[in-house]
């Protein structure tokens, strides 16, 4: 069963995207007293990452955990690495401890870098009695194919039904990445689509008519909620 998206439209995207993003994490911290975070890369969240390491003061970030939804496969300094945009704007502004941040080693072979996350993930979610880890709220992008995280068209990860994380060739872009599978994405609380006003009304209608052609339509979280925020 398809779970019905709420969508936002709005001007404020920024600010609506941070408050958004606060109203999870008091109510996963009121609840679990913690909040797990899974972060998207690219260009859109960059600016909502900045405000949110501006105002979000009270925020424990000693009690959070931050994932990354996908890494490309570069080091960690490279302009390309979805983990240095999350440092320059989020991590070290915020101040986030290194204890609360699991990075994707995306310099090493992306095999054992994908198989080594998933063991991590998995370990917690067995340390708090789950089967799969779940996050209180993943932050996902639309790409201009249809793309999330980094499970592009046509690509093999698409078909992932056990591995939560996985190393992906894309084609396309004639390289590796390491990302989510929908089997990690749709297991969590809350998944949270940003997307920015650049992106083509038609190919945002598409994904919300569900085009399974395309990846972000194929989000459907089993027992969680779906938000679309998408800037006017
Ligand atoms: C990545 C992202 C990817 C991104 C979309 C949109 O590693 O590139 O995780 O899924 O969210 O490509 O990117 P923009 O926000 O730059 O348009």
């Amino acid at each position: 069963m398809k779970t019905k998206p709420q969508v936002i439209r709005t001007e404020n995207f920024v600010v609506d995207a941070v408050d958004f993003i606060l109203e999870q994490a008091h109510k996963a911290i009121g609840e679990r007293n913690g909040f797990r975070i899974a972060l998207s890369g690219g260009n859109t969240p960059a600016p909502v990452y900045a405000r949110l390491a501006a105002i979000a003061h009270d925020l424990p970030w000693e009690l959070d955990y931050i994932t990354f939804g996908d890494e490309r496969c570069v080091l960690p300094d490279n302009q390309q690495s979805n983990f240095r945009m999350a440092r320059e704007t989020l991590l070290a502004p915020a101040a986030v401890p290194e204890k609360s941040i699991m990075r994707m080693r995306g310099e090493i072979d992306p095999q054992i870098a994908a198989r080594e996350y998933q063991d991590r993930l998995d370990l917690m979610a067995t340390q708090r009695g789950e089967a799969i880890y779940r996050h209180d709220l993943i932050l996902l992008g639309l790409g201009d194919d249809g793309h999330t995280a980094s499970l592009f068209p046509g690509t093999a990860a698409l078909e992932e039904i056990t591995r939560r994380v996985a190393a992906n060739f894309v084609p396309k872009l004639n390289a590796w990445r390491l990302t989510f599978t929908f089997p990690l994405i749709n297991h969590a609380g809350h998944i949270l689509f940003l997307v920015g006003a650049s992106k083509s009304p038609e190919l945002i209608e598409r994904v919300l008519e569900g085009d399974r052609q395309l990846p972000a339509a194929r989000v459907n979280p089993t027992a969680g909620e779906l938000t679309w925020m998408i800037e006017e």
